[in-house]
């Protein structure tokens, strides 16, 4: 396993992601295999976040961490300094370290979500167990990671931002999160 993390890391670039929608899903279950953040990411993650924030980041699976910091830097280069955005991106994803998913899990979802949205809808409403277990944290885990986050002293808009990650902005009823919403969204499906 380490042998195929290695190979993995160095054909393909962890903080580019291909554009071709196919190639794009490869690199994504690539990155659940194989991307861990370096102690170097680990050290400007800790500088950045809050000191009430930082064990959450630590607990996460590191697969969820290089995501966290991939959507991270993808907005630091689009030029976001708004700090409650950015500790949204880092964390967005805290409530999936819940579920402990196994790598097959993580692998699944991603696949399911490419290949098969309609049962995706299925899976996500019956009893979280077996192949829906998931599938029921892709679709919860917003939710369960806002909570976290306002358990843990979140600004109420870092909250709502985590919230909503996954909802259509023009349908959050909060209009002024709308448009960090749109950028948030966008770059989280591209890292
Ligand atoms: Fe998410
Ligand atoms: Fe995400």
């Amino acid at each position: 396993m380490v042998g195929l993390r290695r190979f993995l890391m160095r054909i393909l670039n962890p903080y580019r992601a291909p554009r071709h929608p196919w190639l794009y899903r490869v690199w994504q279950v690539a990155m659940v295999l194989g991307h861990r953040p370096s102690a170097e990411d680990l050290a400007q993650v800790r500088a950045f976040l809050p000191p009430s924030l930082w064990p959450l980041f630590e607990k996460m699976p590191p697969a969820e961490q290089g995501h966290g910091i991939r959507v991270w830097r993808g907005l630091l280069e689009r030029g976001v300094t708004d700090p409650d955005l950015l500790i949204a991106a880092l964390l967005h994803d805290v409530g999936k370290a819940r579920a402990r998913l196994r790598l097959w899990e993580r692998i699944w979802a991603v696949v399911a979500h490419a290949l098969c949205p309609w049962l995706v809808e299925r899976g996500c409403r019956g009893p979280a167990q077996g192949w829906r277990r998931a599938l029921v944290v892709a679709r919860h885990h917003a939710e369960w990671s806002a909570r976290i986050l306002e358990a843990h002293g979140a600004s109420p808009r870092i909250v709502a931002l985590v919230r909503h990650h996954h909802d259509r902005p023009e349908r959050v009823a909060d209009r002024a999160l709308y448009e960090s919403l749109i950028l948030l969204q966008e770059v989280d499906q591209r890292r």
